[in-house]
């Protein structure tokens, strides 16, 4: 049977800076949900990259006193350190300087110029270069400010026009047959709301710079930034001329991960721009919230970016990731600080999660001759209240990693250590030393049998630290996905084990 596909993007990044915690937490869901799909034995493709066209990058170069591509070729470094950094395992990292891309998008303005969507005309109005959005008066704010507070400035030039006017109804049908289509319920009735407010058409070239694709025919316009950029999901599989066949498997997108900030250009243009080409949409768009700083927005100007290398380097990969996954609700906005970072990571990955691998492990090391107790009845290991609970929470994550929900699926492997830890504290093994060894046997394989349920799941989110819990469990690495999930593939008795090292070290408060 063919595997079942799962194909995941990160929005794709401005090179006008280098990152910071914003892009570590998109790509790093992604990294989560594309390994997570893994796991489940789905083929997976899992998109990132960079945007490197438009006004701000090119005004970001000359600020800097830099020729425009050599600019974008450093700084795109920068965020492909990152994803080596923060062990992203993305499949492929595009860039819109990229000939492949430059292609596939000239290519998809002319199938929307073909199907009568496109217009020429003249645009005089706000334009905000920071958010490279286009502003309805209506729109700004008091101060005269775009909505996210950035500067606008007015702009009179010739133009093409999408006619985004047109796909209003389609757009409205299209969401109410598609309830999931916006993640989460709030978001998903926010792009209702602006869509039933009424479309304008939209500019989709610029005249008064240069660094951009060119439009085909009439070369003083440069295709719109974000036209280009949304291309990118489907450039990088090759559309249209599909070479490799990944555009054939893995068009439509399955979720384009994205923050609230950009939420409007994935749910409204990008869809539109795909209807008109007569191309199939996305499945879902997911809209996660944003991080704060000790509670205070985060911005250049308070000078309180964090750099995600710089939390790496302090608290460690896995602690960094773990903390980012854990510490808010998928979709809600969270608050950094290194309280919060480091109690998280005390309290669970250290005191919970080692706690029961190390405990269960030193003992079996000392007691059992350095091997994995024999057990010859493995129906009442699973007979166990404890082992049965873990059979529905492992059915359960599959229904909150569906839905994107991290954060639950974290905390269902939470509790599992906590029941675990609360078993070895009630069963008390050592005192069944002397007495009972069968008893004291048995209760030491339910620990480490369930150690390895956590470390499997445990993969999708630190992967290193999982690692090496399943090295330390003696697991066959071809016993390591989400099939193995069960009793039939239960750790094997006598199997030795090398002396137990602490895996996730304690953070100095
Ligand atoms: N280039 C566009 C995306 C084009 S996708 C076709 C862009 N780039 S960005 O570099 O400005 O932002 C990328 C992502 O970082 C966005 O999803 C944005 O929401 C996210 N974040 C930026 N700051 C953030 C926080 N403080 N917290 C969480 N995410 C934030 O937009």
């Amino acid at each position: 049977m063919e595997k079942e596909k799962f194909y995941v993007t990160t929005p794709i990044y401005y090179v006008n800076d280098v990152p910071h915690i914003g892009h570590a937490y998109t790509s790093l869901a992604c990294d989560v949900l594309a390994r997570f799909a893994r796991l489940s034995g789905k083929d997976v493709m899992f998109l990132t990259g960079t945007d490197e066209h438009g006004q701000k990058i090119e005004q970001s170069a000359k600020k800097n006193g830099k020729n425009t591509q050599e600019f974008v070729d450093q700084n795109a470094v920068f965020f492909k350190d990152m994803n080596k950094i923060m062990n992203i395992s993305a499949n492929d990292f595009i860039r819109t300087t990229e000939e492949r891309h430059k292609k596939s998008v000239s290519y998809f303005w002319s199938k929307l110029e073909k199907a009568g969507a496109i217009y020429e005309g003249k645009y005089c109005g706000w334009y905000c270069v920071r958010d490279e959005a286009f502003y309805a008066e209506d729109e700004l704010t008091e101060q005269g400010k775009a909505p996210t507070g950035a500067d606008v400035e007015w702009v009179e030039e010739p133009s093409y026009f999408f006619a985004l006017s047109k796909y209003q109804d389609r757009l409205l049908k299209f969401y109410e047959e598609n309830p999931n289509f916006v993640k989460t319920r709030s978001r998903y009735n926010e792009v209702i709301n602006f869509v039933k407010s009424g479309l304008m058409d939209l500019s989709i070239s610029r005249t008064s710079f240069s660094w951009g694709i060119k439009v085909q025919g009439d070369e003083k316009h440069v295709v719109y930034v974000w036209l280009d950029a949304l291309s990118n999901y489907i450039s990088a599989l090759g559309y249209p001329e599909d070479a490799n066949g990944l555009y054939r498997r893995f068009w439509p997108a399955d979720v384009h991960v994205v923050g609230k900030d950009i939420l409007r250009f994935h749910a409204v243009y990008w869809p539109a721009f795909l209807m008109a080409a007569g191309i199939e949409l996305p499945k879902t768009i997911m809209a996660h919230g944003w991080w704060t700083n000790d509670g205070e927005k985060i911005s250049k100007s308070l000078g309180n970016v964090i750099d995600p290398i710089a939390l790496v380097n302090e608290f460690g990969l896995d602690q960094v990731r773990y903390f980012l996954m854990r510490g808010v609700n998928f979709g809600n906005d969270g608050n950094y600080s290194r309280n919060a970072i480091t109690v998280t990571s005390n309290a669970e990955l250290a005191n919970k999660i080692g706690n029961l691998l190390q405990r269960s492990l030193s003992f079996i090391y000392k007691y059992c001759n350095e091997a994995i107790p024999n057990i010859l009845d493995i129906d009442a290991i699973y007979q166990q209240t404890i082992m049965q609970n873990i059979a529905n929470i492992v059915l359960d994550n599959k229904i909150v990693m569906d839905n994107f929900e991290i954060n639950k699926f974290l905390e269902n492997i939470i509790t599992i250590a906590e029941d675990a830890n609360s078993y070895m504290e009630n069963k008390s093994p050592w005192s069944l030393k002397n007495s009972n060894p069968s008893e004291m046997n048995k209760i030491l394989y339910t620990m480490v049998e369930v150690a390895r349920y956590i470390a499997i799941m445990l993969q999708a989110v630190t992967p290193d630290s999982a690692t090496k819990m399943l090295n330390q469990l003696a697991v066959p690495i071809e016993e390591r996905s989400f099939l193995h999930l069960s009793k039939e593939y239960a750790l094997a008795g006598g199997t030795k084990i090398n002396h137990p090292e602490p895996i996730f070290h304690k953070i100095d408060i």
